[in-house]
């Protein structure tokens, strides 16, 4: 498995928003529109591969200038369970530093809150609803 950025524009950014689609938007009745692509320029992307094939993705937007928004996290689905979210939240979060960012957050699903508890996340608040769904905020220190 390698990950790496992902530019705007490139077959590999197709991909990702083929992944993110099937992932997080087609479930739910939907899918990514020109407002997230506009958004999407805005954005650090990171991929993991297997050999040519994306298997996991998120998008990296600056928040503010020591903070990272972790968004839009996907496995495909046939690969979730296997250490892929894992690999790409802990290269994302080596990138963030590298960018000399002290804080990550992100909304979580419900859903996947266990899993970033396992990252060392921890909840901020209160559920809300976000694209139909509970989400919570949660962060992680990327300072010692
Ligand atoms: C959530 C997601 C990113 C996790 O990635 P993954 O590759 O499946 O997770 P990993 O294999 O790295 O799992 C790491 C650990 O978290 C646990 N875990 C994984 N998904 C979990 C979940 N949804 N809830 C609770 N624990 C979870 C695993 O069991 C594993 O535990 P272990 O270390 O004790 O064995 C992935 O399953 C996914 O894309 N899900 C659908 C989309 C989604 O919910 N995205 C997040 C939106 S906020």
């Amino acid at each position: 498995m390698q990950c790496r950025k992902i530019e705007v524009g490139t077959e590999e950014y197709e991909a990702a928003v083929r992944l993110r689609n099937d992932i997080l938007r087609r479930p739910l009745g939907m899918q990514l529109g020109d407002a997230d692509f506009e958004r999407d320029r805005r954005w650090h992307h990171i991929g993991c591969f297997e050999g040519e094939l994306l298997v996991a993705f998120l998008g990296l937007e600056e928040h503010d200038v020591k903070t990272l928004r972790m968004r839009h996290v996907a496995v495909l689905e046939k690969k979730q369970r296997r250490g892929y979210g894992t690999a790409i939240v802990k290269f994302s979060e080596e990138f963030a530093k590298s960018q000399g960012a002290h804080l990550m957050f992100l909304h979580a699903r419900d859903t996947a809150v266990g899993f970033y508890e396992k990252r060392g996340y921890v909840r901020e608040g209160d559920f809300f609803l976000e694209v139909s769904l509970p989400h919570i905020t949660m962060t992680k220190s990327l300072i010692a």
